[in-house]
């Protein structure tokens, strides 16, 4: 009996075939699911990518509760034409800390993914109080109402907090300096050592240019250090895994 002969006993009985394709089935995705169980990490390491600091996250808390993600993406696609307009595709590991991720399905606008340092503080200002004044077919929204919404730490901790418990590694350290740190970040003439100790690359300015802390510096210190952290300069992919 030819294996093709044996195949047509398959074939004829619609209960055996049911049986053995739920068996293959069964097999196919044991094999495919089972490793995921015993793999500690499925996002790879990354030199640089740490937590937001306090003034970053709430940037980041801002950018969420205005729907910014509702045009714009933050997920570089590892295509060539992606690539050439906005930089290194995204790695996994760059948006380990965010909760919720804002990869994006639509693009209006352009992904903000790498916008960190393309634009000076006083673009993103001019820009978010009256798009259209800077990119005159521009159709995104007025933000100017930022500029008046002053800000203080009340929040931060409790939110950090609870970023720890999603997972987020804030340090006890971080969470007992986050109102300090959050303050200190808009403070070019304060102590900032501890702040940068703390998140490595953190940018310490007045954001808005106005005295007080408002909205507008927290969003612009998030939107300044987005796609800043790894060095594509010397980041090679580990091929291991
Ligand atoms: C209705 C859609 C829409 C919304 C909502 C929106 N944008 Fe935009 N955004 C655009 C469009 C379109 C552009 C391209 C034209 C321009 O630069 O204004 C853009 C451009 C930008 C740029 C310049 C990007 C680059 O690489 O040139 C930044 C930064 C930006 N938006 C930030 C934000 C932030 C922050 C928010 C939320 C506070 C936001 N946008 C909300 C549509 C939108």
């Amino acid at each position: 009996m030819g294996i093709l002969d044996r195949h047509k006993v398959l074939e004829k009985n619609a209960t055996l075939l049911l049986v053995c394709s739920l068996g293959v089935v069964t097999i196919g995705g044991i094999v495919e699911i089972a490793p995921l169980f015993y793999l500690e990490n499925t996002i790879e390491d990354v030199e640089g990518v740490r937590p937001y600091s306090p003034l970053e996250l709430t940037g980041r808390e801002i950018y969420i509760r205005e729907g910014c993600y509702v045009c714009h993406s933050q997920m570089i696609r590892p295509m060539r034409d992606e690539v050439e307009r906005y930089g290194h595709y995204s790695l996994a590991a760059e948006s380990m800390y965010d909760h919720p991720f804002q990869w994006g399905s639509k693009r209006t606008g352009p992904d903000l993914a790498r916008v960190g340092g393309r634009y000076s503080d006083e673009w993103h200002v001019d820009h978010l109080v009256d798009p259209e004044a800077v990119v005159p077919e521009s159709v995104m929204p007025k933000y100017s109402f930022l500029l008046n919404r002053e800000i203080e730490p009340t929040y931060i901790t409790d939110l950090m907090k609870t970023h720890r418990m999603v997972g987020v590694p804030y340090s006890d350290e971080m969470i007992e300096s986050a109102e300090a740190d959050f303050l200190v970040q808009v403070d070019p003439f304060g102590d900032s050592a501890g702040l940068v100790e703390r998140y490595p690359g953190a940018q310490v300015r007045n954001f808005d240019g106005q005295p007080e802390l408002t909205e507008m510096d927290a969003l612009i210190a998030y939107l300044q250090m987005l796609g800043t952290l790894v060095d594509f300069s010397t980041f090679t992919p580990d091929a291991s895994r």
